[in-house]
């Protein structure tokens, strides 16, 4: 398939979201976030670098008063498989407590990396705390917090694009590529 020159010669398998069909469905995500949340303060945080486009895509999309921060975790190194093992390396300078907090993920694959950071966050006493993420595989067992919001439920392939990379390539993609 294919001969974007962003792919660098790759291949991919097939494109799984389209762009045209990422931008409704994070304009959908933007309205149900709108609608859930009461007054109070909310504190959209993106996990880095994965949630960097859907996160800016996304608070451009909900229309109610938020301030934006960042976590960085990390994970999985440059393995195509979760080494279970999650970092905090950049901890947000706002506090948390008493704020509404959407953590805002990529993709939710095996969970390791939300359990270990919902756990960190409730510690700090928010007033609530949600997951957005753009793409959940389903395949987690043991979650310790349902994801409230999901742009879409993801097929169990490696995926890049929007964010999301193989040893930080293809996070400029424009869409969701099934990676060969
Ligand atoms: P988990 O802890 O196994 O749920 O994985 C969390 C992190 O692994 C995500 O935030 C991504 O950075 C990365 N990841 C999981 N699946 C994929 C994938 O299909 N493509 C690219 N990165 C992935
Ligand atoms: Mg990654």
């Amino acid at each position: 398939m294919t001969a974007d020159p962003r792919l660098d010669g790759r291949a991919v398998r097939r494109i799984v979201y389209t762009e045209a069909e990422i931008a409704t469905r994070v304009r959908e995500l933007g309205d149900e976030i709108t609608a859930w949340y009461p007054d109070g303060d909310l504190l959209v945080l993106g996990l880095l670098k994965g949630s960097f486009i859907f996160l800016s895509d996304l608070v451009r999309k909900i229309r109610r008063p938020l301030h934006v921060d960042f976590l960085v975790a990390a994970s999985y190194g440059d393995a195509m498989v979760s080494s279970g093992t999650v970092r905090l390396v950049y901890d947000p300078e706002t506090g948390l407590e008493g704020k509404h907090i959407l953590l805002v993920e990529d993709v939710v694959d095996s969970g390791r990396t939300l359990n270990h950071l919902m756990s960190l966050l409730t510690e700090r006493r928010p007033h609530s705390l949600e997951i957005c993420a753009f793409l959940h595989k389903h395949i987690a067992v043991n979650l310790s917090h349902p994801t409230k919001f999901v742009g879409f439920a993801a097929p169990n392939e490696f995926l890049v694009g929007y964010g999301l990379d193989h040893a930080e390539s293809f996070r400029h993609l424009p869409y969701i590529a099934s990676l060969q």
